[in-house]
């Protein structure tokens, strides 16, 4: 199992300190990105990627919550990400999530898409085949700190379905109240990247971010 921790979590006064402490730690560091449109709150843009990329060397898993995403690609490209995933529900027509995940593939970076817990997972269908990651909220999106919602479980155990049977490459990424108490539910659906902030860093990180593997 592939453990993102969430930096929404991290006390950023404190942020490098943090950094170091989960470095050797978890596989991936996972930006949430929100524009207060697509989702009511602001996070931060990637002048955060580009200053947290000067002091890790982690994989830089970004999740873009905002409206039109493709207009950000290039300056989160310059930044430093490795993979980014956008919401399946921020755009209208298919052509346009197609073109986005193009434009992402264009500048060598993994794609993926992310579907909100009121989204059925069939509707990601004609894209699964181009997706190098499918991030399954288990949260409504734009909060950390929300409670898991087991719905979440049967979308995962359809994905990996899915990937089994069709031989597809994506992984399987799960983001919102993962702990755990549901971190083993979700490995045995088939889930293999769990996102985490609140129960990451609350008490004691190290131990914590074992338990999730
Ligand atoms: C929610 C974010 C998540 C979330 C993770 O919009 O995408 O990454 O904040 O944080 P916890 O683990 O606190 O739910
Ligand atoms: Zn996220």
């Amino acid at each position: 199992m592939k453990v993102a921790v969430s930096l929404l979590a991290f006390d950023f006064t404190d942020l490098k300190n943090q950094l170091m402490e989960v470095e050797k730690r978890v596989d991936w560091l996972h930006f949430d990105v929100m524009d207060g449109n697509f989702v009511p709150n602001i996070s931060f843009g990637p002048q955060v990627l580009k200053d947290v990329s000067k002091v890790s060397g982690l994989y830089k898993d970004v999740h873009l919550m905002i409206e039109r995403p493709h207009r950000y690609i290039e300056d989160f490209k310059k930044a430093g990400a490795d993979l980014i995933t956008f919401h399946l529900e921020a755009y209208d027509q298919s052509a346009e999530v197609l073109d986005c995940l193009k434009l992402i593939k264009s500048f060598g970076l993994k794609a993926g898409l992310s579907i909100k817990p009121a989204t059925d997972p069939s509707t990601l269908r004609t894209y699964l085949a181009l997706l190098d990651l499918v991030l399954v909220m288990s949260v409504e999106p734009g909060f950390g700190g929300q409670s898991f919602m087991p719905s979440s479980l049967d979308k995962v155990a359809y994905l990996k379905s899915a990937k089994v049977k069709e031989n597809y490459n994506y992984l399987i990424e799960v983001d919102g109240g993962v702990n755990d108490q549901n971190a083993p539910l979700l490995k045995a659906k088939g889930a293999e990247v769990l996102v985490s902030g609140s129960y990451i860093m609350r008490g004691d990180i190290a131990s914590n971010i074992e338990k999730l593997k």
